[in-house]
């Protein structure tokens, strides 16, 4: 038999949650796992915005053919504008350019990818804790590893450890920064801390990798931009990988970007040639809907308006379900234990809670968050906060 000796692997730490989710019959459940926007009813909205651009599609579309490497060059424009700045230098110096990949998960592959053949021996330095895929995705993309410090165990951001950390990285080495909203923490840097890991990552000459999937959902959409806007700035390459999966609500729709910053647009050229060439044994060309969508939003502006107005709306019941939450806890006793939650930004909240105490919280109370404690406050029912409270209470007595 040829598939004898094949194991079973375990099933995927968030994506897995939704099946069991799913199966739950409780009706007093809390889906507190993947990062997925809910709105008051429960349920993840199709945004006006996006409506009304599929239905321009709908009407004005012409043609399904493939639209090449590097996608949709209007989207391309466009989300780097987003990203960078309408006003961005870069862009206007043909230094930027943005590949279209299927997500944000879709640009780290290809960058993972790009890092392996282009830049070989780089090990790639990835906050601890992370993403769980950024550990399995360049790990598979056979590069070297390793951590920096970021949330210790007493659930607070250590940033003069990350410092120390990254004065120790090998000198060139690729060191990815959450630009906001940080996954799964919600510990963010101020702008102080941004300014001390750019001079290291200056002095030791390491390549940043800005990933930015959360854009809008921390401080806002301009203001979420700020640390990769100081970042190429300031350094003469820089890579980021950008995703529309939730400030366009587009999750199952996979539209994201890699965009490349390089010193000179002769360069940009090379670096897109080679590019284009991974994409294309990776997925040859990416989907179009998505990102056809993104293009006709973020290029009219009454509808990048009524987006932008979509996206704060978002952004600021997170904030108010976060406070709504430390006020249901406050009469249990446990305001200050978790405070953090107010100071976190974006998504997600680094509860503090224990991987037994997320099993209880599942098994005892319906609740279901990802094992390392995290918990997705975009997905916390407002009517039901304080029974969410009482189930929290009861297993942090144990
Ligand atoms: C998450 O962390 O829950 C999201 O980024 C969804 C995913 O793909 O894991």
């Amino acid at each position: 038999m040829h598939f004898s000796a094949i194991g079973r692997v375990p099933g995927d730490p968030i994506l897995g949650l939704i099946d069991a989710y799913n199966q739950d019959t409780n009706p007093n459940k809390f889906d507190l796992g993947v990062g997925v926007y809910k709105d008051a009813n429960g349920l993840t909205p199709i945004l006006q915005s996006v409506k009304q651009a599929e239905q321009r599609l709908v009407d004005q579309q012409q043609t399904k053919t493939y639209i090449g490497g590097h996608g949709d060059s209007r989207f391309g424009q466009l989300i780097s504008e987003l990203v960078l700045g309408t006003d961005s230098p870069l862009l206007e110096a043909k230094r930027a350019g943005a590949t279209q990949t299927p997500g944000g998960t879709g640009a780290l592959r290809l960058v993972a990818d790009f890092i392996a053949h282009c830049l070989p021996g780089r090990g790639i330095w990835l906050s601890d804790p992370t993403w769980p895929i950024h550990e399995s995705i360049f790990a598979e993309a056979g590069l070297k590893v390793g951590h920096y410090p970021y949330v210790g165990r007493d659930n607070t951001l250590n940033v003069a450890a990350m410092l120390h950390a990254l004065e120790h990285v090998p000198l060139g080495d690729v060191v990815l920064l959450h630009a906001c909203c940080h996954n799964p923490t919600g510990f963010d840097l101020s702008q102080d801390d941004w300014r001390q890991v750019l001079d290291v990552v200056r002095r030791r000459e390491l390549l940043p990798l800005l990933d930015f999937a959360y854009q809008g959902f921390g401080d806002g959409l301009e203001e979420d931009a700020w640390s990769t806007r100081l970042f190429v700035s300031e350094l003469p390459e820089v890579l980021i990988t950008s995703s529309c999966s939730k400030n366009f609500g587009l999750y199952r729709e996979r539209v994201g970007a890699l965009i490349v910053c390089a010193n000179d647009a002769e360069k940009l050229t090379d670096v897109r040639s080679q590019l284009a060439y991974l994409a294309r044994n990776l997925w040859s060309n990416p989907p179009d809907h998505g990102a056809a969508v993104v293009a006709t939003i973020l290029g009219d502006a009454q509808l990048k308006a009524q987006w932008a107005a979509e996206v704060e709306a978002m952004r600021s019941r997170i904030a108010q379900l976060r406070s709504g939450l430390v006020e249901a806890l406050t009469p249990f006793g446990l305001a200050e234990r978790f405070a953090h939650i107010n100071q976190q930004r974006g998504m997600f909240s680094y509860t503090g809670l224990s991987t037994e105490q997320v099993q209880v919280l599942r098994e005892k109370h319906s609740v279901y968050m990802v094992g390392s404690g995290r918990a997705n406050m975009a997905g916390v029912d407002g009517t039901r906060l304080e029974l969410l409270a009482k189930a929290i209470a009861q297993v942090c007595q144990h």
